[in-house]
């Protein structure tokens, strides 16, 4: 049986404590493995609703629908999708409290060198179907102006916090996160007051099974705090960003800070 979902001390109005304590429907885009997977695991545990997309069946998301996960076919890469996809999610839900833009590719820039097509799709999976989606999503099952003056619904994307500190080999990458980390003001602006509209800039969360011993050890010597982190402090942003109402156009990075010599 699900626990009920927790509340928290960021409440500001026994109508924000209204809000967080009922079950919150949630959208998640890439829930197959890693962060994705995790961050539905943890808000279905706590009671929630989730629905999330894949692409690829995996362990990971059969385990999920298992736990109650409602789990819809999506491929960013094709935009003339987006909204029927919103249709979808409208059928199985009358009520839309989060939206959470997960998926993400991330190619080299030696490989987008050798498959241009790569930088175009970057900028699809992370830029311009996220903010179509919203757009259907919003039409579809649209959030409303409250009369408490709270936000209906929320968004965050997850961008990447190589943003601010430069990433030489994945330029491409790097600059399709900047955009859509760009567009969380102007969206908030137009959304604003049925939708808040955040981004979670993460540093290193996980290493890829692939990262060998020096490569982990380089990466974390750049880091003020030595460690990994793991998906966790996604799902801990995520509760905090779900509990306190007033976040709005906010980029919180989540990384440990970062040495600037080599
Ligand atoms: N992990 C980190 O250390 C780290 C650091 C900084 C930022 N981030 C950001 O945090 C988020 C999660 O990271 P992660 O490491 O868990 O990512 P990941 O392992 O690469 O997983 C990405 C997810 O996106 C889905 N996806 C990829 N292409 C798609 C497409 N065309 N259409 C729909 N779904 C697609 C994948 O599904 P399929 O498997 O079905 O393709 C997968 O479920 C990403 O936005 C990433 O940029 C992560």
């Amino acid at each position: 049986m699900a626990r009920p979902p927790a509340t928290n001390s960021c409440n500001s109005s026994p109508e924000a404590d209204a809000v967080t304590s009922r079950p919150q429907t949630v959208l998640i885009t890439g829930v197959t493995r890693r962060v994705g997977a995790h961050l539905a695991e943890h808000l279905l545990a706590a009671g929630h609703r989730v629905i999330g997309s894949y692409r690829h069946e995996t362990d990971a998301l059969r385990a999920l629908i298992d736990q109650g996960l409602i789990a819809l076919e999506l491929d960013l890469l094709e935009r003339g999708r987006l909204a029927a996809f919103a249709g979808q999610v409208a059928e199985k839900t009358d009520r839309l409290d989060l939206i959470v833009h997960n998926a993400s590719i991330w190619h080299r820039d030696e490989d987008v060198a050798a498959q241009p097509e790569l930088a175009t799709a970057m900028y699809t999976v992370h830029v311009t179907s996220p903010i179509e989606l919203t757009e259907h999503l919003q039409r579809a099952l649209p959030a409303r102006k409250r009369d408490d003056g709270h936000a209906d619904r929320q968004v965050v994307f997850m961008t990447d916090a190589h943003i601010d500190e430069g990433e030489p080999d994945h330029i491409h990458y790097i600059a399709s996160k900047a955009a859509i980390q760009s567009s969380v003001r102007s969206l908030a602006l137009r959304y604003a007051p049925h939708t808040r509209v955040n981004a979670i800039a993460p540093g290193l969360l996980m290493f890829h099974p692939e990262d060998d011993t020096d490569y982990r050890r380089n990466r974390l010597r750049r880091r003020l705090l030595p460690f990994e982190p793991g998906p966790g402090v996604v799902s801990q942003t995520i509760d905090y960003l779900m509990a306190c109402p007033l976040i709005n156009q906010a980029v919180i990075r989540l990384d440990t800070g970062r040495r600037w010599e080599n």
